[in-house]
Formats: C-alpha cells, structure tokens, sequence
C-alpha cells in the first residue's frame, strides 16, 4: 500500500544501460561545464548550421524554420525602417495568421535578431509557433518610431478591421519572445503605446524581455497588455518593465509570473479582473504608485478578481502596495496571499480603493510573513473563516529554497556562452527529424556518445523513434521552435504492460545534470502503453534544479496532418472525432512519472491531452484519450510550474510524494466525461497507484494526493466546464461533485484555489470538505487557503 517501499521504474532495461559510460564516450575529453565562446562570438544559435526542418509542412525541403531577419533586410542600424523586413521574415513560407488561419502545427519558425537596434513603425505580428528570438548575449533592441501606428511593437494576436483577430485567444499556443529590448521611449509619453499586446494562451512564454517606457508625469505606455477571457497565458519570466503607466495591464483566466521588475511604473500591475488566478513568485516593484495588483470589485463582465498568490517580493518607494478594497466577505473581493513580502516605504500595504486600510505599511521597513484575505478552511471541518490578517504561512522545506529563503527558480537555459563546438547537431549526426525515418538508434547514438559532453541541438523536426530513447545524465538538449520527438509502434501498444517513450536516467549517476528545452514529446498511435516521459533523475548535491524542463510540452494529439504512414494506424480526425470510443484514439498510458528517486524542475510545461484538432482548419473537437497525467513520487525536490489537463484518471497524482513546490496547477476535466465515464477507456492500474472514483460522479481528479508529505500548492484552477461536451451543468455547478481529494495521511497546503463547475473544491478521503456554496467569486470559486489543522 505504500508507495514508498516500492521503486517503480518503468525503463527497466536504463538498469542494463549505465548512463556514466556516455561520460566516456569517444568525443567527450572533457565534461562540458562551462562555455569556451569569445566573447566578440556571436550567440550559436545564429551561426550554427540550420538544417532544422517541418516534416508535415506541404514542402519540407524548402521550408525554412530559422529565420534571421538580416537575411530578410533588416539593418539593426536604429536609423532604417526594419518593419516590412521583420514582418518578412516572420510571414514567408505560407506561414499561419493574418486571419485565414486559426492553428497549425506545420509551420514553425525562429525570428531570429542578431545584435542590433530595429527601428520599427508598425506592430511585429507574430504568427502560430513562432519563438522571436534575440542574441542572448547581446540583447538587440526594438525600437517603436516615434510615428509609429498600431497596437503593440509585439502583437500575438492581431485585430482585423471587422473586430475579430487573427487566432482564437484560448487557442493561441506556441509562441515565445526572448532576449529582447522593447524601447517605447521616442514616443511621445501621451501616446497609447504598447510594448506587447499578449493575448495567448498555453505553451507560451516571455523570457528575458525588458520594456522601456517614458517615465513623464502622465505617460500612457504600457508594458503589456492581455485580454483573455477564458483561458491561460502561461508563463512570464525574468522581465524587467521600466516607466509608463502600466507595468501590466490584464484581464485573464491565469498566469504564473516568475522573477519580475517593475520600475517606476505608475501602477505595477493593473489587473481589472481575473477569473481564476495569479501565482507570482520573485517580484521586485520599486519606485510606482501602486503596485500589484489592483484587486477591484465585481467589474468588468461582472466578474471580480479571482484569486492572486504572491510569494517573496520586494517592495520599495511606492505608495500602496495591493490596492483593493477593503471586503467583509470572500464573495465579495476574491482571496488574496502574500508571502515572504519586504516592504520598504510603502505606507499602504493592502487596501484603499474606496475602503479602509486593511494593512498598513510604513516609511521604513515593513516584513510580511504570510497574510490572507479571504476563506480559510482547516481539516474536514468545512466552515469558511472569512480572515484578513496573519495565516499559517507554508512550511516550505529548505530544498526547495534558495540561499535566501526564497522559492528556488532557474531561468530557461540558453547557453549564451557556448562555441559552436561545445554543440552537436542531431540530423548531423545521422537522425532524419522527417516524421517517417525510424530515428531511434541515431538518436540514442547522439546522447549516448555526447550526454555531459556537448549541448544536444534537437534540429526542428518530427523524430519517430520505435523504442525507449534513454535521455542519459548529463544531457543539455535543445529543441528549435519545439522539435518534437514522437514515440510509437509495437512496444507501446499494451495497457496491461506499459514502457516508456523517453526515460531521463539517472540511476547510476545521480550527480549528472539535465536540461531539456524547447521540446515536444508526443506519440503516434494508438499507444495505451506508453508512459511518454519517465523522469527518474535527480540533481547533484549542490545544483539546485540540475534535472529540469522549460517550455518543454507532452502533448498528446492525433492529427489529420500526418499522412498514411502506416496505413490504418495512425489516428486521424476522422478516426476520433468527439463522441467517438475508440480504443484506437488511446494515446497514452500516463503522459510523466517522476520517480522516487527523482527531483525536477519544470517551468513552462505543457501536458496537453488535445481536445480539438490543431491542424484541422475548423479547430474540430476530437476525443482522444490519455489515461494520466502526472504522476509523482518523487522525494523532492519538485517544483511544478505547468498545467496538466483533460486525462481520464487523474491530471496530478501524487503518491508517496515529498517536499513538492507547485506554482500555478491548473487542470480541466475531459470534455467527453463521463461519456465514458472514468477510468474508461483505460483500466485501474494498482502498480501506478491509481485512484478510484467515488465521488467523482465518473470524473478525472484534478490532483489526487496519497501518503505525501511538505507539498504546497500556491495558485491553482480546477475546472470542469463539461458533461458530454454540453456545459449546461455550469449554471448549477454540477459538472463534477469532487475534483480533489487529499487522503487523511497527507501533508499538503493549499494556497489561492479555483475551481469551476465542481460541488466540492476540496475532498478528504473521498469526502467534499470544501463546498463550493462558500466560496462564489465570479465565474469561479475561490478561497484563500486550506490547512490540514
Ligand atoms: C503630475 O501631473 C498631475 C496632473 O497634471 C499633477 O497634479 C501632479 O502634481 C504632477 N506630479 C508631478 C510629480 O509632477
Ligand atoms: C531574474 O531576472 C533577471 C533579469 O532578467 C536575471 O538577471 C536574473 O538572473 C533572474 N534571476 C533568476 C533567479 O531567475
Ligand atoms: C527610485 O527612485 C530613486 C529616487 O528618484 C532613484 O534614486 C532610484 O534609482 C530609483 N530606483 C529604481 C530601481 O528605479
Ligand atoms: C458580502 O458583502 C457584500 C457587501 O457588503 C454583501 O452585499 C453580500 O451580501 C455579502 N455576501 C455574503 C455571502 O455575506
Ligand atoms: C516616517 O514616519 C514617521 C512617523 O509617522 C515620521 O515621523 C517621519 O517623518 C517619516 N519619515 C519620512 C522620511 O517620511
Ligand atoms: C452525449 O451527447 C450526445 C450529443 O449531444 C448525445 O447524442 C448523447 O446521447 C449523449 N450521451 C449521453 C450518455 O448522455
Ligand atoms: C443541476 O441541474 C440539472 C438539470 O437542471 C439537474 O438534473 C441536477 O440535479 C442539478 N444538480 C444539482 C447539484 O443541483
């Protein structure tokens, strides 16, 4: 019964393959540790060779993945108009957007800048699956015209005149800017300048992008701005946002925010409204009016904020520091938590908008250790406490902390230092990346010859692989605007007996690293026996996040875009569309297994069961089905900042599980249950400590939680919009009776939760605790914090 004493592995044969031998392999004189590049070399990712290709794009021989936008006329010289040459760049190749095309796997792109400053007059519109990347050693700079007309200098996700815009926001994924110098400052400070216009959702990321704005009484500039009503931007990290009046203004269902500056803004954050939550972690504010967020009352759309979690910030020269109003009751002004806060003249420190004071700050230093408002709940006792003070803050273990009590983070790797010769390519190395070619053995060449000796460049592609690739310890692997390697035949074809797609090892060395970026990890079915990653890695001692992801994704989706290719087998739209049962549409087994031995760092990961169809020009629904999402038993360190969504049993399951940080969860409930209902079409598997189902009323869980110890969740959104794809059950909150259940062994605590459509928020041993009757706040359901006493 516990999962402790047992040490499931499912990559047995890792045992047979020791992954120290890779250290020794043939090239590899010695360990890759630091990078060798001069520092007048330019960043490797502009001069390596590209031979990155789309292996279902219409002409995969002349489509051009990477695109340097010198190559396509821009200058970099600050003084030439580069509009019409970066736009170039972006659009070449049938690309799709600008209105015809709502979502497409098959024309990815790198925009890639050199170093530079590219004057620009007119909005850079990003299309589908595009990373804009700048040198990341140099940082160019794009530079708005003091002329310049339109909505944003970065805009994902244009308007049309008719009003309507180019993608559907809760679909717009794969997007991701990087290394990149906004600069609105040759505006004029009334004009309603915009740095970037961010309405996206899953798979996306901004990383290392700062904003300058004028910092005139009265400027207008905003650093981003994001409407999205319904779904999820995902993940903003290392952004600096200088001046304007806005650091941020946004509307949306949820983002998680790591390690942000925002200087002499007039207001930090502005966020109108949210639905379901915020989790903000690393934020430094210095020098604004107020700061983050302004929390206001049931107002646009009726909806009211949500819930915002914040989590060591620094606060310093600003006059208030959460502007809110000062609620009598959880309904009425959503939950609120702060912790680990420093404050250094902020005379206000929660509440003022047409309210009390609710905390004060000083002119000195003020600290804050943990403080909610909001409903709190403790044990099975489901009484809401409405509470506006001091609360048990989380008990975080010192693992998961850095040298200053901090939430440890770890920025995307992107290896600004290396030569060229420190990478190897995988296609010069003989792998195909041409969706057809068994690419196994050539990968598992690659990384058994360089892992801890070179960086391993994925070129974009599509990899078949027909067997477990063993990921070993040591690797630093780099996609190309999300190379995806995709795992299928035989060997995954039994439920009973799963095996494992990609098995991160580090049994024999649990000192080696691994770093994994920008890759998509998927299968070609039908695979009801594949675990697609099995993580069984752990940091060496001393390396905090040393076995980590970024914008890394496990994406399960059958599309009508990979031709026959062996005929009958691979599944299409036409083979599950919604409603259908197919055993053919099983995609997966389980879509991550952290083991016990493990620990793991994911930022920005993805683990997307589809629902509709990316390639299918009209978006169809499709039922195609994977049986778990995340599964871990993991002894920690972990810290999970991603989502998991639509599998049948369960999105998270945590078993035997210690010393867990996760950021912002958000999960959804199959659209198709319970027609099946769970666990259908899959089996209870007891060797993956599977859940039973009562009190789901034959629903997935969101987060199941079994016999674990020091697990935090600090923002999370459960949500159940559906039964048999008709959401007629929202009205009475009845698409689901229980969502998450928390076993009477477990030490877990919970921070700003949000649910939809589900009776009860929170279980205790398959007993609703939490009701959601307590809890209305908007669209949502949210309280502040649940303690096991
Ligand atoms: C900024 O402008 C407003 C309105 O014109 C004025 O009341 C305020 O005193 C100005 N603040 C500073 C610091 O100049
Ligand atoms: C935070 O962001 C800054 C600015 O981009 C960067 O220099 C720093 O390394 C980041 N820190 C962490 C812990 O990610
Ligand atoms: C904040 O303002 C003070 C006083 O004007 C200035 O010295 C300091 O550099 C500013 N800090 C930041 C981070 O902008
Ligand atoms: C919450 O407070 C508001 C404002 O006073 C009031 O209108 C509302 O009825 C209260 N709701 C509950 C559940 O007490
Ligand atoms: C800080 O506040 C104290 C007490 O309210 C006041 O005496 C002092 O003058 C203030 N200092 C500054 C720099 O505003
Ligand atoms: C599910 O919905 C479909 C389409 O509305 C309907 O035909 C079918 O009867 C429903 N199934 C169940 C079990 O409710
Ligand atoms: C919700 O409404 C549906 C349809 O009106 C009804 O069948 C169901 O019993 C209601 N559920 C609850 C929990 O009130």
């Amino acid at each position: 019964m516990f999962g402790r004493l047992s040490l499931l592995v499912s990559c047995i044969h890792i045992l047979l393959v020791p992954s120290f031998t890779s250290a020794l392999g043939t090239s590899c004189t010695a360990p890759l540790t630091t990078g060798t590049a001069a520092p007048e070399d330019p960043y490797w990712l502009e001069t390596i060779t590209h031979q990155g290709i789309s292996a279902f794009n219409p002409d995969p021989a002349t489509y051009q993945v990477f695109r340097n936008v010198k190559d396509f006329g821009a200058a970099g010289d600050g003084v030439t108009d580069d509009t019409d040459a970066i736009n170039a760049a972006m659009s070449t190749g049938d690309r799709c957007g600008g209105g015809t095309c709502g979502s497409s796997t098959i024309t990815p792109a790198i925009v890639y800048f050199p170093p530079g400053t590219y004057l620009v007059s007119a909005p850079i519109d990003t299309y589908y699956y595009t990373q804009m990347i700048g040198d990341a050693k140099h940082p160019p700079t794009l530079l708005a015209d003091a002329g310049f007309q339109g909505k944003a200098v970065i805009d994902a996700d244009p308007y049309l005149a008719d009003g309507s815009q180019w993608f559907i926001n809760q679909n717009n994924f794969y997007r991701s800017v990087r290394n990149l110098i906004i600069d609105l400052r040759q505006m004029p400070a009334t004009a309603p300048a915009i740095g970037l216009h961010w309405q996206v959702s899953q798979a996306t990321s901004l990383i290392n992008v700062v904003v300058e704005m004028s910092k005139e009484n009265g400027t207008q500039h905003q650093g981003l701005i994001s409407f999205v009503w319904r779904f999820s931007p995902d993940e903003l990290s290392d952004i600096v946002f200088n001046g304007g009046m806005n650091g941020i203004y946004v509307g949306n269902q949820q983002f998680t925010v790591r390690n942000i500056t925002i200087n002499d803004a007039e207001i930090a954050v502005a966020s109108p409204w949210n639905w379901a939550g915020w989790t903000w972690q690393g934020v430094s504010i210095n020098n604004c009016t107020s700061a983050i967020p302004v929390l206001p009352v049931r107002s646009m759309l009726g909806k009211g904020v949500g819930s915002e979690t914040i989590t060591d910030a620094v606060v310093m020269n600003t006059e208030v520091f959460i502007s809110t109003t000062a609620p009598v009751n959880n309904s009425f002004g959503g939950s609120l938590v702060l912790n680990n806060i420093m404050l250094h003249n902020v005379p206000v420190a929660v509440g003022v908008q047409d309210g009390e004071v609710v905390l004060k700050g000083t002119n000195d230093t003020t600290s804050i250790k943990s403080w909610a408002q909001g409903n709190i709940f403790s044990g099975t006792d489901g009484k809401p406490v409405f509470t506006q003070g001091p609360i048990p803050g989380p008990l975080i273990p010192g693992n998961l902390l850095d040298s200053e009590g901090r939430v440890f983070g770890k920025s995307h790797p992107q290896y600004a230092d290396y030569a060229l010769d420190q990478i190897v390519s995988v296609r010069s190395m003989g792998a195909t990346g041409d969706g057809v070619t068994d690419d196994t053995a050539a990968l598992q060449a690659v990384f058994d010859q360089y892992a801890g000796c070179k960086l391993i460049f994925v070129d974009a592609g599509t990899y078949y692989i027909t067997d477990t690739l063993i990921i070993p310890a040591g690797s630093q692997v780099a996609g190309e605007a999300w190379s995806v390697i995709m795992g299928g035949g035989s060997k995954f074809e039994d439920e009973s007996g799963p095996d494992c797609l990609f098995g991160a090892n580090g049994v024999f060395t649990p000192s080696g690293i691994l770093e994994i970026t920008d890759i998509v990890f998927t299968t070609r079915g039908a695979t009801p026996g594949a675990i697609v990653l099995e993580w069984n890695i752990h940091e060496p001692t001393g390396v905090q996040g040393g076995a980590g992801m970024w914008d890394s994704h496990i994406r399960s989706l059958f599309t009508n875009m990979i031709p026959d290719l062996a005929a009958g087998t691979d599944l299409q739209l036409a083979d599950c569309p919604a409603g259908s049962q197919s055993p053919n549409c099983m995609a997966a087994f389980m879509s991550l297994h952290l083991t016990q031995g493990s620990s793991a760092y994911l930022e920005g990961t993805w683990v997307w069961t589809a629902d509709h169809d990316m390639d299918d020009p009209e978006l169809r629904q499709i039922n195609v089905f994977t049986g778990r999402g995340l599964l871990s038993e993991s002894l920690g360190p972990v810290w999970l900042i991603g989502t998991a969504e639509h599998a049948a049993i369960y999105q998270y399951n945590l078993h035997g599980a210690e010393s867990h940080w996760i950021g912002f969860a958000q999960t959804e409930t199959p659209y198709y249950q319970p027609v099946p209902q769970a666990p259908a079409p899959y089996s209870i598997n007891k060797k993956y400590a599977d859940p039973t189902f009562e009190g789901t009323l034959g629903r997935a869980w969101a987060l199941y939680v079994q016999q674990s110890w020091s697990i935090t969740l600090f923002g999370g959104g459960f949500y159940s919009f559906f039964q048999n794809y008709s959401t007629a059950c929202l009205a009475n909150v009845s698409c689901q009776d229980q969502i998450f259940n928390i076993d009477a062994a477990s030490t877990i605590q919970v921070y700003g939760l949000s649910t939809v459509g589900t009776e009860y928020q929170l279980s205790v041993d398959h007993k609703g605790v939490v009701d959601e009757a307590s809890n209305p706040t908007g669209f949502q359901q949210s309280f502040a914090a649940w303690t096991r006493w």
